[in-house]
């Protein structure tokens, strides 16, 4: 064992001892806050013993309240709460991780939105996107609530809102008679071109596609996963995407999360934003969607809000 390793095992061992006596939580809370410089598998163990101690019964919300209040710096705090937020969906303890990545957040500011910069990030990415382990892993987890709270039926028309390389679209296009994709990257759209999955597939913003008179009450399902977290307000999406169904039709969409106590935060430095459950209820009723589902999953490596709503128009 190195010096280091026998440096942080000693730490873990010495969290370990202390009980979770409400006294001891400050020095939880320190020892948590000087694990920054530790191998991620040692400071997944401090947060282990951290979320068996504080996270438990009645006192979960204002133990992780506790965690964001004693970490110290801004990328430490934001390192620590993501990880303590993801551990936390593992565990099923689902409100307390919205509250940890809600706490990773910072307020939302005059946030400057212009969604066409995000072409070059993803032509840069377009190459070997499938072959990234996140992308299949957050697609997959986007099929499974697919799969758990839709009924298709095979003479849908369905909208793939920010397509990507289509790895929504490969889980849906089995299931629907007609699917159609959107998205701002040219290169992403070459790659999911070749699986020839979709009817039609069309380059430009979400909104305003989605906004073309053509596609009015055109679909049974509008889908979007992994895509809104780029879109701050989220108003102009909503109104689009519920003109685009028909009367009964329904929009699923997949969003990093923030609690109550705002409508939109932002989830980095870069241009990364989160959305309140608040929030995506007033949109949806905004513009005449009936809520049919809210769940807390993961959603890549952070807690996800899930949803489901109706266009209850006749
Ligand atoms: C992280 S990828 C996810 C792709 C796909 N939905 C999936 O689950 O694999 C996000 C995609 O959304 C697209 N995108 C982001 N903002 C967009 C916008 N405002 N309009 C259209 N596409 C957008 C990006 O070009 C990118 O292809």
């Amino acid at each position: 064992m190195t010096d280091r390793e026998a440096f942080v095992d000693a730490a873990v061992r010495s969290l370990r001892e202390l009980s979770a006596e409400p006294a001891n939580a400050e020095k939880h809370v320190r020892v948590l806050q000087s694990m920054a410089p530790f191998p991620r598998q040692a400071q997944s163990s401090l947060l282990d013993r951290w979320t068996e101690c504080f996270a438990c019964g009645r006192s979960r919300a204002s133990a992780v309240d506790h965690l964001a209040q004693g970490l110290g710096s801004h990328a430490q705090r934001v390192a620590i709460l993501r990880l303590a937020a993801r551990r936390m969906v593992e565990a099923s303890w689902i409100e307390e991780a919205v509250r940890a990545f809600h706490h990773s957040c910072e307020p939302l500011g005059p946030a400057a939105f212009d969604p066409f910069p995000l072409r070059d990030k993803f032509a840069a990415l377009s190459d070997d996107y499938d072959e990234n382990f996140w992308s299949g892993e957050t697609a997959r987890q986007f099929h499974g609530f697919l799969e758990d709270s839709i009924s298709f039926s095979p003479d849908w028309a369905a909208l793939d809102a920010g397509c990507g390389t289509g790895l929504v679209g490969e889980w849906l296009a089995p299931r629907v008679a007609r699917l159609d994709g959107i998205d701002l990257s040219a290169d992403m759209l070459a790659r999911a071109r070749t699986k020839e999955i979709y009817d039609s597939l069309s380059e430009g913003d979400i909104t305003g596609e989605l906004e073309d008179p053509g596609r009015r009450g055109s679909y049974h399902l509008v889908v979007c996963n992994w895509c809104l977290f780029y879109i701050p307000d989220l108003s102009g999406f909503f109104r689009a995407a519920a003109g685009a169904l028909m009367p009964g039709g329904r929009l699923a969409l997949s969003v990093y999360p923030c609690l109550d106590d705002a409508d939109v935060m932002r989830k980095e430095a870069e241009t990364e934003f989160t959305h309140s459950r608040r929030y995506l209820r007033a949109k949806a009723h905004e513009n005449a969607l009936t809520e049919e589902q809210m769940e807390i999953r993961l959603s890549c490596a952070h807690p996800g809000f899930y949803a489901v709503f109706a266009n209850r128009a006749s």
